[in-house]
């Protein structure tokens, strides 16, 4: 794509864009363009030449672009009118904004290639334009999640691995190219139809299965089934903010799943992570007793998180200690399956974040079978789920726990970290300036 920069730019002189799109436009749809000149080149693509006013203009322009679904190959300001193509014309113009092309452009971390994090780089692309239900969210702050980190590499249980490139992309990723699950920021503009936000207002979200945290912009739709969006907690930086959505949900969802009830003795394997910190100071908050486990280096953040009791599952064995559970919840879904039923009470629930096929099919059976139930899947993510999340933190019940942070520019750095398991909590994406409001 192309995006010369014009360094030394009138402002009070009208400014020509070209906007170049693959395929040749038909004469119906030449309609929508109505001020715009159209040239059809010989190379099979559509030139769309003319001057803007500001830039809603140019985004309206790019809306109809993008809403005619033919691919958006450059989008190109053009210094000199001289230098267009085709003659402009009607006045219409002008982009005030000196950077960045007028602003249509934006920095990304592009996921390029399936593998280790060096496929993940640093790009300009065109900013995302909202459609009419969309707020356009300046981000401040996003994380790397364990997730995203498997879904880079590939490295999920084998059942899934065909699945995830038929949907994806078999060779390269395509459908998703920005990695990153959940973000805070300000809502930059709304479209005309969104009636919950407004611009300015300070938001965290998670993006579903949509994913693209790593870059300055992204559009979401204010409701949708994919992904969640509410107002940040007050208390919480844009920093601290980003790191709650998908850890705070999945761990919301599951003990809930596991009817979890004041004074019960609860388990949680993986607890040093992203959805066991919050696992962790949830299952307090519904007065349960909790006992974390992980590796050595974690258990003073469990206990200072509320964890009573602690195992470090590099030196003992949970399920030998005679100790037994009315919940069990097991993250990573690493536990042995026949002595986590062991330690669990009669009536009780096992819970399995990320099982394998044998936990399912052993799952089904045992839940069949006895009063102990075993409980897996994924959270559906509800926006009020957020919005209660978001009222525990003001409400001082829960935190995030932030171990690193890094600039978007260091993503693949930031990727590297989290493969080598050390994480602490969260590793949070920092996103241009005023991360800390
Ligand atoms: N993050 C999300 O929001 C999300 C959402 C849906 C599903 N998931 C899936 O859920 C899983 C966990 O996600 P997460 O983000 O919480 O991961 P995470 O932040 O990496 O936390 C996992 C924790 O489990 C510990 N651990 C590893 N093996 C263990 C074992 N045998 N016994 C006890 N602890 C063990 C790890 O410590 P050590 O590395 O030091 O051993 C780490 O502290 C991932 O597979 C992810 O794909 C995550």
């Amino acid at each position: 794509m192309l995006n010369e920069r014009n360094p030394i730019i009138d402002p009070s002189q009208p400014m020509v864009y070209q906007i170049r799109i693959k395929g040749h436009l038909s004469h119906q749809r030449a309609d929508w363009f109505g001020e715009v000149t159209i040239t059809l080149e010989e190379d099979g693509n559509t030139l769309l030449t003319g001057m803007v006013i500001d830039q809603s203009a140019l985004h309206g322009l790019l809306r109809k672009v993008r809403d005619l679904g033919m691919p958006l190959i450059s989008v190109n300001r053009v210094n000199n009118p001289s230098q267009a193509n085709a003659s402009i014309v009607q006045k219409n113009f002008i982009s005030s904004n000196q950077n960045n092309l007028g602003g249509i452009l934006m920095k990304a971390i592009v996921w390029t290639k399936y593998g280790p994090p060096d496929g993940l780089q640093l790009r300009e692309i065109n900013k995302p334009v909202p459609r009419d239900n969309e707020v356009l969210i300046r981000i401040a702050a996003t994380t790397v999640t364990t997730g995203d980190c498997e879904l880079r590499s590939l490295k999920i249980p084998v059942l899934f691995r065909l699945p995830a490139r038929i949907y994806n992309g078999l060779l390269k990723p395509k459908r998703i190219t920005i990695l990153g699950q959940e973000l805070a920021g300000e809502i930059e503009t709304t479209g005309k139809d969104v009636r919950l936000f407004k611009q300015g207002d300070q938001v965290f979200a998670s993006t579903g299965l949509s994913f693209g945290g790593y870059a300055e912009y992204i559009c979401l739709p204010e409701e949708t089934n994919m992904g969640v969006l509410a107002k940040k907690p007050v208390n919480m930086t844009y920093e601290e903010a980003a790191a709650v959505p998908t850890g705070g949900l999945e761990a919301l969802h599951f003990l809930r799943k596991g009817n979890i009830r004041h004074g019960q003795k609860v388990l949680i394997i993986g607890a040093g992570g992203s959805i066991g910190t919050f696992a962790v100071q949830l299952a307090r908050h519904f007065g349960a007793e909790v006992t974390g486990v992980d590796s050595t280096e974690k258990l003073d953040l469990l206990r200072s998180i509320g964890a009573v009791r602690v195992i470090d599952y590099t030196r003992e064995d949970f399920t030998k200690n005679g100790e037994t559970y009315d919940v069990i919840f097991d993250i990573m879904g690493k536990s042995s399956f026949s002595g986590s039923i062991k330690s669990l009470k009669q009536n009780g629930r096992y819970l399995i974040g990320n099982p394998g096929l044998t936990q399912i099919v052993r799952g089904r059976w045992i839940s069949m079978r006895s009063t102990k139930k075993v409980i897996i899947g994924a959270a559906i993510q509800k926006v009020e789920d957020l919005v209660f999340l978001k009222e525990l933190i003001e409400a001082g019940e829960i935190k995030s726990v932030i171990d690193r942070r890094y600039p978007l520019e260091q993503t693949a750095e930031a990727h590297r970290y989290v493969d080598t398991g050390q994480k602490k909590g969260n590793v949070v994406i920092t996103i241009g300036k005023n991360t800390n409001i």
